[in-house]
């Protein structure tokens, strides 16, 4: 690990689905520690930019920095290996699991491991699953509650903290409130500067724009598979991404790529 420069560096990502070009040559630079939304209207590039980033899809041309050193993503699997995770929208819990089986979903703490029968450490995965929660301030109700009986913020908590397991360097969150009530959508954007403040930097996706206003150091707004514009959240608001999102023909000064 450099543990310097930036966290990722994505330079020139191109992106073809037959003759559509969903990505043309997008170039971004995420700080380790910081926040990133990524924004745009629907077909923009967004989930095609982050799949690239998280290993779901091959690009067609670009290069790829993460922690200092140049890397090929070469699928999932891989990308949790170096250190991201990626949290999508449908979120994919088992509703007939409790958090903390969801959480070690396919990595159960084994007490006895020999032979055919597996003896899955309980006690180990609900302490765990209770301190990665704590992480990110949150408590769930009695272990043992099957996550299909969860709130929508619960559940993406829950998602989040499977997230967490591993340790990851970048957190990945694609629309992580389009389902949430107003209340439950609050609690969920403080995660975001929760992981921030473990050292977790946050590439966050949102159509909710005031959100990302709120809970970001920069914005990346994408058009067409473009880059349009590359701010500082402190020196932007809402009118001025808009503009950039609808495509105005107005020539903004700074920030425009
Ligand atoms: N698997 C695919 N096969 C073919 N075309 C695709 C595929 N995935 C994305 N596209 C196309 O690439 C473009 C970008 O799509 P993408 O899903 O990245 O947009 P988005 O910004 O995430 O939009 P939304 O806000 O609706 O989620 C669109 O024109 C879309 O139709
Ligand atoms: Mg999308």
């Amino acid at each position: 690990m450099s543990n310097q420069g930036p966290l990722l560096e994505l330079d020139g990502i191109v992106k073809r689905f037959g003759g559509v070009l969903a990505l043309d040559g997008v170039s971004l630079t995420l700080e380790r520690g910081t926040v990133l939304g990524l924004i745009g209207d629907n077909g923009a590039g967004k989930s095609t930019l982050i799949k690239v980033v998280s290993g779901a899809y091959q690009p067609d041309g670009g290069r790829i920095r993460f922690d200092g050193q140049q890397v090929r993503i070469v699928n999932p699997r891989y990308a949790k290996t170096i250190g991201i995770e990626t949290v999508y929208q449908d979120l994919a819990l088992v509703d007939t699991l409790d958090a903390a089986g969801n959480i070690f979903l396919g990595r159960e703490i084994v007490r006895y491991g020999a032979g055919p029968v597996k003896v899955l450490n309980k006690h180990a995965m609900q302490r765990s699953a209770r301190e990665l929660l704590g992480r990110l301030g949150l408590e769930l109700p009695s272990s043992g509650t099957e996550v299909g009986m969860l709130s929508g913020g619960q559940r993406q908590s829950v998602a989040i903290s499977r997230a967490l397991y591993t340790r990851p360097q970048l957190v990945i969150l694609d629309e992580p409130t389009s389902a949430l009530a107003v209340t439950e959508a609050r609690k969920v954007l403080e995660m975001p500067r929760t992981l921030v403040a473990q050292g977790v930097a946050v590439i966050l996706i949102s159509h909710t724009l005031q959100d990302v206003l709120d809970v970001t150091d920069r914005i990346v707004v994408l058009r067409k598979g473009r880059k349009v514009a590359d701010l500082d959240t402190g020196a932007t608001d809402l009118e001025e991404l808009v503009t950039y999102i609808v495509g105005s023909e107005r020539t903004r000064g700074a920030g425009y790529a």
